[in-house]
């Protein structure tokens, strides 16, 4: 049977790296293929081509049997194909419904836009992916999962033969990454070709047909799911076995780094209280919306408390702004790297050094000896794949974006460092990178605070775990004990049982 959809011998080439090389890809009707590799293999690139995004310069797609036009985005639209992108592409001021509709605003008989007619559109979109936002709603108010969710539904109502999504779970938690999952079996089920890229190989195993595995710009293989293993596709990802994914966990708890008593934010009626100890990872599970980012912001001075005590090594502190958080020893990754960690014009040096002036700085100016030198150990120590640290950021690739995020807070050598979702979008080997990263630090005293949706992360990482739901701490579990079922029932507030 003709493929769906079908690239053969693509490469593509920008300057100083070969993204893609001679790599082939085939794409069945119904079925929902997984692309996976590391960061920088050349995922993201690939599907651009195939959406007509990008011009590959030699190579073939052909859509159908037929050969699909070159670096024509339009007409692989028109053909049915749709691609919800890694980065969002999202129109902040405009409403949720004229989000999904872009360019294809439906009008009255006097050519002017038939909001009623958009709004209930736009709503029967979002409930096939349950998600409960008023589609007149602006696009600025709403978190990065909600905004991913209205993405997805943009490439949902064009009703496409062919459905590209690049980490489309990346910002979702469990509970809304199975509502998608569903989804897109009901839409294969009905003959749609999905392609999935993910670095999750649970959900893939779970999901997929068949996964395609890229290394460094080249094929390496095309796999049926239910005749491979994660292990299998972990070799073929990285050539290599990968043992140990989590480190093992610290000894013990050193002394009470930060304390937190009854912080309350603006809004709320009840305070959170919780200890974070030196030598500790801390982790902080809870569905989006559960208030996690929020408290962290608030600990961090980046949004102001309404009542609460703040105490570092026993002292009371009061922070008012990240800058103050800083000079105090605290470090936050915030976990949407693009709105509030990077700076994707910069350079890959300025951005690892933002947070840290003073070290980098001799006699009032910018010493660029140290610049370089700090720059360059951080690229070295997270392996970041970037052609020189004078290379803008936005060029990397996404889970390199997020390393050097995470160099950026790891060199201002934090004695608290607190993380909000830190191995988005990362590829396993860099995950387990950052992962042991994590955890010498804590080995070395300072105190690690994650906030993570995924659930084996967290339980692979925490030596504690605080479960939030609707703004409260709801339980705190024992790192090494807790069960994903147990976490999940308390993030979603059902009433737990005593045993
Ligand atoms: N616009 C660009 N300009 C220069 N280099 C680029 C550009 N886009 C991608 N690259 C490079 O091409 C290679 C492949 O990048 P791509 O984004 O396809 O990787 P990916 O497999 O999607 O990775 P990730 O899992 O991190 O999203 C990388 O080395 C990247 O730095
Ligand atoms: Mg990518």
């Amino acid at each position: 049977m003709t493929p769906l959809l079908e690239a053969a011998r693509i490469t593509k080439r920008f300057p100083g790296t070969v993204a893609l090389d001679d790599v082939q890809f085939e794409l069945r009707r119904g079925e929902i293929h997984a692309l996976m590799g590391e960061n920088g293999a050349g995922k993201s690139t690939l599907m651009k081509i195939l959406s007509g995004v990008y011009t590959a310069d030699s190579g073939e797609v052909r859509f159908e049997g037929r050969p699909v036009a070159a670096g024509n985005p339009h007409q692989a639209l028109q053909l049915g194909i749709a691609i919800v992108h890694q980065e969002l592409s999202v129109v902040r001021p405009l409403t949720v419904a004229e989000n999904i509709f872009p360019g294809r605003l439906p009008t009255n008989r006097w050519g002017m836009v038939n909001y009623n007619k958009l709004f209930n559109d736009a709503g029967r979109v979002l409930e096939q992916l349950q998600v409960r936002i008023d589609p007149r709603q602006t696009m600025d108010r709403l978190s990065i999962a909600t905004q991913q969710l209205v993405e997805i539904a943009k490439a949902l109502s064009l009703n496409c033969k062919v459905l590209i999504l690049d980490e489309p779970t990346s910002a979702l938690t469990e509970r809304e990454a199975e509502i998608l999952l569903d989804l897109l079996r009901r839409l294969a089920a009905n003959g749609t070709g999905i392609v999935y890229i993910s670095h999750k190989l649970d959900e893939v195993f779970k999901l997929a047909d068949r996964v395609t595995v890229l290394r460094d710009g080249h094929y390496i293989g095309t796999k049926v799911i239910a005749e491979t293993t994660p292990d299998e596709v972990i070799r073929m990802m990285v050539g290599r076995e990968l043992s140990d994914l989590y480190p093992a966990r610290s000894a013990g708890q050193g002394k009470p780094l930060l304390e937190v008593r009854n912080l309350r934010l603006p809004g709320q009626a009840v305070g959170n209280s919780f200890q974070l100890y030196a030598g500790e990872v801390l982790g902080i599970a809870g569905l989006i919306g559960s208030g996690r980012t929020e408290l962290a912001r608030a600990i961090f001075g980046a949004d102001p408390i309404e009542a609460g005590e703040i105490l570092m090594e026993g002292q009371p502190v009061r922070i008012t702004s990240p800058s103050q958080a800083i000079k105090l020893g605290l470090g936050y990754l915030p976990e949407d790297r693009k709105a509030a960690g990077l700076f994707l014009d910069m350079a890959v040096k300025l951005n690892i050094e933002a947070a840290n002036l003073p070290e980098v700085t001799q006699g009032g100016f910018i010493s660029s000896r140290r610049e370089k030198s700090l720059a360059e150990h951080y690229v070295r120590q997270l392996n970041i794949s970037t052609p020189g640290i004078e290379q803008e950021v936005r060029r990397l690739s996404g889970g390199n974006q997020q390393k050097t995020l995470v160099a950026k807070w790891l060199s201002i050598q934090p004695r608290i460092l607190i993380v909000d979702e830190p191995t988005r979008g990362i590829d396993v080997g860099a995950k387990r990178e950052i992962h042991y990263l994590l955890r010498s630090l804590a080995q070395n005293n300072v105190g690690v605070i994650m906030i993570s949706s995924e659930l084996p992360e967290i339980l692979g990482m925490s030596d504690r775990i605080l479960v939030m739901h609707a703004g409260q701490i709801v339980a705190e579990l024992d790192g090494g004990t807790a069960t994903e079922e147990q976490i999940m029932t308390y993030a979603s507030g059902q009433p737990v049982q005593d045993r």
